[in-house]
């Protein structure tokens, strides 16, 4: 098996945490690309209800993403007790209940995906390593095709030995979560173009360029660098369609000169957003290790979201942010074929 055959080489990224809507993932499958969710920490009923509700919209392709969580091993208390006391001091922090988390530190993989085996999405796709023994059998036995995230060729060379049907290659200049295998130091990571052509010397696999990528040219330059397809993410978090909160949109269309940082303040894990307050004040502090950081600040992300303060929520957002276009997706996806037609 390989990639589905596709009418455009575009794939929405999947995005944990609200951005992929039903009817953004339904606008890019209808434009023959494939429309993907990121499912990270969602339950099974919310999983079966949103690949329910986009095949309603669209005949089109979907993909389910997913994490693959690892062990964690209870922080030291020491430590613990400093990773709180940081978020415990931040504005917000007096009105949520901040707590360090407790067994279990995220959700069972085995349950998640019980509903795409009864709905069948065209593609299934993992970030954060390999799935577990079995998965990706089971998926090609349905038909499904399964990719996984790359940032180097040590991973793809994994990615190919363990069956998979391509390869996600994901570039430093990526917005959201590094998708390295062994959570910490990103370290040595290449530029999308670059990391094409390093997974290509390694893989036959079909590979999926992901970073940085907003405009059709940028498309055309990973095609011509070897990828079959271009994910991406941050282009379409300010369309119409995206359930990225008020100030994500806001931040990503006005806010163009903050830049970005890789930041584990967040989650544990290191990813790439715009720079905030949060950021700021977290850089270089004591965290908890993903995923228990990530369930440590999201009270306060989720106070920050409802008092729409785009200072104390995650931004997630590749480097190339500033060319944001908005409107809708379908507009968007018709603007990109075009300029990758004339590139
Ligand atoms: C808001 C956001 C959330 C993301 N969540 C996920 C996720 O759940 N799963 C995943 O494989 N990648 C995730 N990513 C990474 C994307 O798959 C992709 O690598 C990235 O968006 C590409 O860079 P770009 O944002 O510059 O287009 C996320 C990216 C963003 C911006």
């Amino acid at each position: 098996m390989t990639l589905p055959s596709l009418a455009c080489p575009i794939v929405l990224a999947p995005m944990a945490g609200g951005p992929n809507t039903p009817a953004l993932a339904a606008a890019v499958a209808n434009a023959g690309g494939i429309g993907s969710f990121g499912f990270a920490y969602q339950s099974p009923e919310r999983i079966a209800e949103d690949l329910a509700a986009a095949r309603r919209l669209t005949g089109g392709a979907l993909n389910a993403n997913f994490f693959v969580f690892r062990p964690v091993e209870a922080p030291a208390p020491d430590v613990a007790a400093r990773a709180l006391a940081t978020v415990a001091a931040l504005p917000g922090a007096a009105d949520v209940t901040l707590a360090v988390p407790a067994p279990p530190y995220y959700p069972d993989l085995t349950a998640q995906l019980e509903p795409v085996w009864r709905l069948r999405p065209e593609v299934l796709t993992f970030h954060f390593g390999l799935p577990p023994s079995g998965v990706i059998a089971r998926a090609r036995a349905l038909g499904i095709s399964v990719g996984i995230t790359a940032t180097r060729a040590s991973e793809a060379r994994a990615i190919a030995a363990a069956g998979a049907d391509f390869v996600v290659a994901q570039g430093r200049e990526a917005g959201g979560h590094c998708g390295v295998f062994t959570a910490g130091d990103p370290g040595e990571w290449l530029p999308v173009r670059e990391l094409v052509r390093a997974v290509r010397a390694v893989t036959d696999l079909p590979v999926v360029a992901a970073g940085g990528l907003m405009t059709g040219a940028d498309i055309r330059a990973v095609l011509s660098a070897g990828a079959e397809a271009a994910q991406l993410g941050t282009a379409f978090l300010a369309t119409t369609e995206s359930g990225a909160s008020a100030a994500h949109r806001r931040y990503l269309m006005t806010e163009r000169a903050r830049g970005t940082v890789l930041t584990r303040g967040f989650s544990g894990r290191y990813a790439r957003g715009i720079r905030n307050a949060f950021t700021d004040r977290v850089a270089g502090a004591d965290v908890l290790p993903f995923p228990l950081q990530n369930t440590l600040t999201a009270p306060l992300r989720r106070a920050a979201g409802a008092r729409d303060d785009g200072e104390y929520q995650s931004l997630w957002a590749g480097e190339r942010y500033a060319l944001c276009r908005g409107g809708g997706a379908r507009e968007l996806v018709r603007e990109l074929l075009a300029e990758l037609d004339a590139a």
